[in-house]
This record gives structure tokens, C-alpha cells and sequence, in this order.
């Protein structure tokens, strides 16, 4: 049983399957040679960035980027963009895909502050961002949904607030992308950033950055693009400023198909179908002795479906072997690489056992977790409890 679809998301469809599959039987290096392998390569590209911009209410697809992950496409804003003397807000919630960009780019002079998000309570968050401003301020960055706790942040409100306030905003969608709604043309978010391989079904190895702001980011990487091959200098045109080198042509075959699949299944329908699902695990968990919840019930304005859960006295890491080792259960225990939510929820000693469900999770599943989960509290918590 997987239940880990919030490190990737597992079974990919075999939409997504075939088309890696295909691109590696018949792919050639896109957008470099005149033949027409080469030139069918650049088309399936092309394809995979409409239908990302098509997702996402975007009429530039030209500014949509193929990057390695989202956290490459997080560096990209952050290093391409901040100078020394430039301040940055994030959200206590925040991925380590954001924190540890920051701190390296302290070395450089740039400045951060956390500005607290408030489970349930978006004034509240709101006010917090606004407090954390400064007049050097460039640069908000802000994750959509907690990875660990999946509560969300108001993010087309904070966009907005930015955008007042002269300040750029950059959405962090890792766990959002595909659950839940996302429109460039009707917000003010500048930066968007997801992984491929989460939300959107297609493989490893494959992030999105879409550029929606006049103000652009450096390169962080300079080199071959196929396109003004003269000029010495690399060129400024979206997306070759950014895609240097040759692309995973089979990642982004499989992106393409994850994103049509998506688009076909509906983001809002994959929501209500996964938010079901934490619901009904949240209610379960709830009555199950020795469990420890850190978040309100779940519900669709202000939670998405990530579920962080512990049982009483027991290391999460052990909770998460006990599943894997005798129940064949695939679930993320620890610190998930964001140890500022942790710090926020408490949790930061004792980490999480974290549940996230896909389109293709049942019902059924749910109730056999909680009914393990049940028994892992009334058995194994008692092999651990202190005499
Ligand atoms: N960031 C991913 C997670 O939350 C890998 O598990």
C-alpha cells in the first residue's frame, strides 16, 4: 500500500509509462538537429509546455521552464534574482528547497525574516506577512501547502498583498500542483514552482518554473540552447536563458502525459477524491488510542491533502518500519526535509509520520491503514512504553 505520494507519486499512469518508453525508443536531442526525429523531440516539448501553461491559466508557454526539480526551480528565483542588500519574507511552513537557498545567500548579503502562517486563520496570516516587510523587501516566497501538515496558505491573497507593497511573489507548489487550483491570469503570483513528479504523475527528475513577471532571474547555468549558437553570450529569450544543455526528453514525455492526465481527471475532482480521503483518515485516526494529531480536521479552504500523525511514546522512524516492514506500507516519516514546520507545529524532536493520498488511493485502503495503525498503538507502543 503507498501511501508516500507526497515524495512522488506512485503508480505513475501508463499514459506516463508509454510515452517515457516511446521517447526513448524514437527520441532525438530536441530543438539541435534539422532531422525530423530531432524536430518531432522539439514538438513534444513544445506540447509538454502548453499543456503545463494550459494547467496553470497561463498564455505564455514560452515562459514555461523545464527544470530538474522544484527545487532547482526555487534556486533559480532566489539566486537568479537577490543582490546584496535584498530582504525576503517566507512563511514558517517553509521546505528546506527554501531555507537553505536563503541561508546560503546570506554569504552574498541577503536578508530573511519568517513571517508565521496560521493554521485556519488567514487574517491572521496575512497580517503576520504584512509585519514582516521591510523597505528592502524583494522577494516573498511562500509554499502553497505545508508538505508535512498540508495547511494551506491564502496564496492569491499574500500575491495581491505583494503586489501592493512592490514586493515580487514566488509560489512554491511541490505538494499544490495538480490538487489544487492554481490561475496566473487571474493572480498576482510571479514565480510559480512545482515538481513534476508529485501532483502531476509525471517522473523524477522533472520541476516547472513559470515565469509570469517582466523582472526575470539570471541564469544560474550558462551553455548550449540549440538557438543563437553564434552569439558568445547566453541568449536572454524564455525558456533558452534557462535550459542550457540537453533536456530529459523521456522526463519530459512523461511530464507532458502526467499534465494531460491531469488535466483530463480534473484538479478540482483529484481534490475532493484526496480530501475525502483525509477526512475519513483524520476521523478514524481521531478514535484510535495513542494517536496524536497536530492539525484541525481537515477541510478544503484551509487544508490540502497531507496528513502528519503520531503514535504516543514512539519514534515516528520506527512507526514508518513497523508499516513498511510488516505491512508492506509505504508512508514518510522524520522531518521531511522541513524542520522550520516542525519547529512550528512542535514536532521538530519527535518528527511525523505523513500520509498523502493519490487520485488512485481508495477508500478501502484508508480503513485498513487506520485499522493497523490501531493495532501497531496497542501492540508495539506497549513494547516501547518505559517500565
Ligand atoms: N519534498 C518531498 C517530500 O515532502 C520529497 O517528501
Amino acid at each position: 500500500m503507498y501511501l508516500d505520494n507526497g515524495a512522488t507519486t506512485y503508480p505513475k499512469p501508463p499514459v506516463v509509462i508509454r510515452a517515457v518508453n516511446q521517447a526513448l525508443q524514437t527520441g532525438a536531442n530536441p530543438g539541435r538537429s534539422g532531422h525530423s526525429l530531432s524536430l518531432k523531440s522539439g514538438e513534444l516539448v513544445y506540447r509538454c509546455r502548453e499543456d503545463v501553461a494550459r494547467l496553470f491559466s497561463f498564455d505564455k508557454p514560452e515562459n514555461v521552464i523545464l527544470t530538474a526539480n522544484c527545487t532547482a526551480s526555487l534556486n533559480i528565483v532566489m539566486q537568479g534574482l537577490l543582490h546584496s542588500g535584498d530582504h525576503v519574507v517566507i512563511s514558517s511552513l517553509e521546505h528546506n528547497a527554501v531555507v537553505r537557498p536563503l541561508e546560503a545567500l546570506k554569504k552574498r548579503g541577503v536578508s530573511y525574516s519568517v513571517a508565521k502562517a496560521v493554521e485556519g486563520d488567514d487574517e491572521a496570516t496575512i497580517r503576520n506577512f504584512r509585519s514582516a516587510f521591510r523597505q528592502n523587501t524583494r522577494l516573498c516566497v511562500c509554499t502553497h501547502a505545508s508538505n508535512v501538515f498540508g495547511v494551506r496558505l491564502p496564496a492569491e491573497r499574500l500575491a495581491a498583498l505583494c503586489h501592493l507593497n512592490g514586493i515580487l511573489f514566488c509560489l512554491d507548489a511541490a505538494q499544490s500542483a495538480g490538487v489544487l487550483p492554481i490561475s496566473l491570469s487571474d493572480s498576482s503570483i510571479d514565480f510559480l514552482c512545482a515538481a513534476g513528479h508529485k501532483g502531476l504523475y509525471g517522473p523524477m527528475g522533472n520541476g516547472i518554473l513559470l515565469i509570469n513577471s517582466e523582472i526575470v532571474p539570471d541564469s544560474l547555468i550558462q551553455g548550449g540552447t540549440g538557438s543563437f549558437s553564434s552569439d558568445r553570450s547566453q541568449p536572454e529569450v524564455l525558456p533558452d536563458r534557462f535550459e542550457s544543455g540537453t533536456p530529459n526528453l523521456p522526463g519530459i514525455a512523461g511530464l507532458g502525459e502526467g499534465v494531460r492526465f491531469v488535466l483530463r481527471k480534473d484538479t478540482g475532482a483529484i481534490f475532493r477524491h484526496e480530501m475525502a480521503l483525509c477526512q475519513q483518515l483524520y476521523r478514524r485516526l481521531e478514535q484510535t488510542d495513542g494517536v496524536i494529531l497536530y492539525t484541525a480536521y481537515p477541510q478544503p479552504q484551509s487544508h490540502a491533502p497531507v496528513l502528519s500523525f503520531n503514535i504516543e511514546g514512539m519514534d515516528s522512524e520506527h512507526v514508518a518500519q513497523i508499516l513498511s516492514r510488516q505491512y508492506g506500507i509505504a508512508v514518510r516519516a522524520g522531518l521531511h526535509c522541513a524542520p522550520l514546520a516542525h519547529e512550528t507545529y512542535e514536532t521538530a524532536q519527535t518528527g511525523t509520520v505523513r500520509v498523502v493520498p493519490s487520485v488512485f488511493t481508495q477508500p478501502q485502503q484508508i480503513r485498513q491503514f487506520t485499522e493497523i495503525i490501531k493495532k501497531i498503538s496497542k501492540v508495539d507502543r506497549k513494547k516501547v512504553a518505559k517500565p
